[in-house]
């Protein structure tokens, strides 16, 4: 029998380490704190952690502005914590996945002060991307080198002060590498082999697609940035890095793999990433971007699931991250009723965990936790605030810290009296994990008890996704011994054949009631 590695069918759920638990009374959350919650990882049954970036940095975008990539900041502990948590991982019986940047350093980085502190044509500058600006409309004036917008908003190219540009496809303070140059390429697989020795099981790769940009600096005009090989994002030349980098992960025992944070236009440029010799896994988001419609997901998953197919990999599913509003309230907002978002997201999960391949998680969802819409401005810190001049919100209402215990702010989150880097809301006593923890209708205990059926079930499982016949409004499908029944429309509908093992809300008779899931098993 083929050994499947453990990563293949792996639920994974993200730390988002500022918001996960403050050991220290920092109001941040960090390190030691999330070695204190293993407890609540293992009992809620996956099977690793993404923590998103805790190196030194300036967090000018939560941390994906890395000062210094083989060092912890002070803020979120020291590298001694790091070990230990890898210990205290493992122990529980957790793998652990990292977040590495590669595409774009802090400007407090030390490369980023010495080209800064270099001339234009230095082997400093060299391993950012400088160029000289274009002369503006009027005399006198100058544009910069291109068009190329910055995903933040406003243009990509801040000026220095001898005239010269640099790119940077984020914030301002997020400097983009030169990956032509092979200093860089060299430090990154250094950086890797740093994490990969002190233990990490994976590493989970942001904006993999971004690292080469066109050579020529051509505008962008209409083009879509993202179109495999427009001038921006996916061009051939990433292949190699990740080349390279996989034989880096194969020579070192135990399954280390590596997930690429790819955003492309089309499955073929997706499936490139997955050949065997390069990523293990990409992610999908297209359920998370889907609506609440059976032919939707229907449509979704069959392409998702197409588009892997080719390479042998799995597939990968999420439904929330820390860049997204989370989806109770984005199934609220589309279904316009209250409580139809927490319905729906217990429906939802029973979908996501039903598909093969694995499923990413994000902090909070298994607390049901809706996105905070009423932050003040002046707490508001995500760069896509400031960088919009206000007109978006930006991701602070998904990265609010967690709600642990008690009836107050900070719920457990830091140590009392101490306020959180983020305000949390004062209606959030009823979501804490402690007060949900014994409640067996919580949103906590249905994702205990979906986890864990999963797991009982994940060696039976065959890979692929049958389909059967179903009413408009519903989507039913089945592998193996189970089958997995969603129904997306207000009415009910007659459940597919099968014992009911978990439904998202009581069954009336044989039917399924509207924004309801099922899974039922038979002994086929
Ligand atoms: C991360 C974001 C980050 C951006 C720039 C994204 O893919 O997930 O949180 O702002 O990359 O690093």
């Amino acid at each position: 029998m083929t050994r499947i590695p453990w990563w293949r069918n792996a639920v994974v759920y993200e730390v988002y380490v500022r918001s996960f638990t403050d050991s220290d009374g920092n109001g941040e959350g960090d390190l030691q704190g999330i070695r204190s919650r293993l407890g609540h990882l293992r009992d809620l049954g996956v099977d690793a952690l993404w923590l998103t970036p805790f190196y030194t940095s300036p967090l000018a975008d939560g941390g994906y502005d890395v000062a210094d990539y083989r060092d912890v900041d002070p803020r979120f502990g020291t590298l001694d914590d790091f070990d230990a948590l890898v210990a205290d991982v493992h122990a529980h019986g957790l793998r652990l996945i990292i977040d590495i940047v590669p595409n774009h350093s802090s400007d407090r980085h030390r490369w980023f002060r010495e080209a800064l502190a270099s001339p234009p044509g230095s082997a400093e500058r060299s391993r950012y991307i400088f160029r000289p600006g274009r002369p503006g409309e009027r005399p006198g004036e100058e544009d910069p080198p291109n068009d190329w917008p910055s995903a933040f908003g406003g243009p990509a190219w801040t000026r220095v002060d001898d005239g010269e540009w640099y790119l940077h496809l984020y914030a301002r303070e997020q400097p983009d590498f030169n990956w032509r140059n092979p200093e860089v390429a060299q430090e990154f697989e250094d950086v890797l082999r740093f994490w990969l020795d002190r233990g990490v099981d994976g590493f989970r790769i942001d904006v993999a697609a971004g690292l080469f940009k066109d050579a020529s600096f051509r505008d962008l005009g209409s083009n879509d940035r993202r179109a495999p090989n427009g001038p921006i994002y996916s061009r051939p030349e990433v292949h190699g890095v990740y080349r390279r980098w996989r034989q880096i992960l194969d020579e070192y025992d135990g399954d280390r793999m590596a997930i690429g944070e790819v955003w492309t236009n089309g499955p073929e440029d997706l499936a490139l990433y997955l050949r065997p010799d390069e990523l293990h896994q990409v992610f999908q988001f297209d359920l998370q971007l889907a609506s609440w419609s059976a032919t939707a997901f229907h449509d979704v998953i069959v392409a998702a699931l197409k588009a892997v197919a080719p390479t042998g990999a799995a597939p990968t599913w999420v439904l929330s991250s820390h860049d997204s509003i989370r989806h109770v309230t984005r199934y609220e907002r589309a279904g316009g009723l209250p409580g139809i978002g927490r319905a729906r997201a217990r429906a939802a999960l029973l979908l996501l965990l039903a598909l093969p391949g694995s499923a990413y998680l994000y902090q909070g969802e298994e607390l049901g936790l809706p996105e905070v819409t009423d932050l003040p401005d002046g707490a508001r810190q995500d760069p896509i605030y400031e960088r919009t001049n206000g007109e978006l919100a930006g991701r602070d209402g998904c990265r609010v810290p967690l709600p642990w215990s008690g009836d107050a702010e900070p719920y457990g989150f830091s140590p009392g009296g101490v306020r959180p880097w983020l305000p949390m809301p004062p209606d959030w006593a009823s979501l804490t994990a402690e007060a949900q923890a014994s409640d067996p209708s919580s949103m906590l205990t249905w994702y205990r008890d979906a986890l864990a059926q999963r797991r009982r079930l994940a060696g039976v499982l065959p890979e692929d996704v049958e389909w059967l016949d179903s009413p408009g409004t519903a989507l039913f499908f089945r592998r193996g011994p189970l089958t997995c029944a969603l129904n997306c429309g207000e009415n009910p509908v007659r459940l597919p054949p099968g014992t009911p093992l978990l439904t998202s809300a009581p069954l009336y008779g044989d039917l399924l009631p509207g924004d309801t899931a099922a899974w039922l098993t038979s002994s086929r």
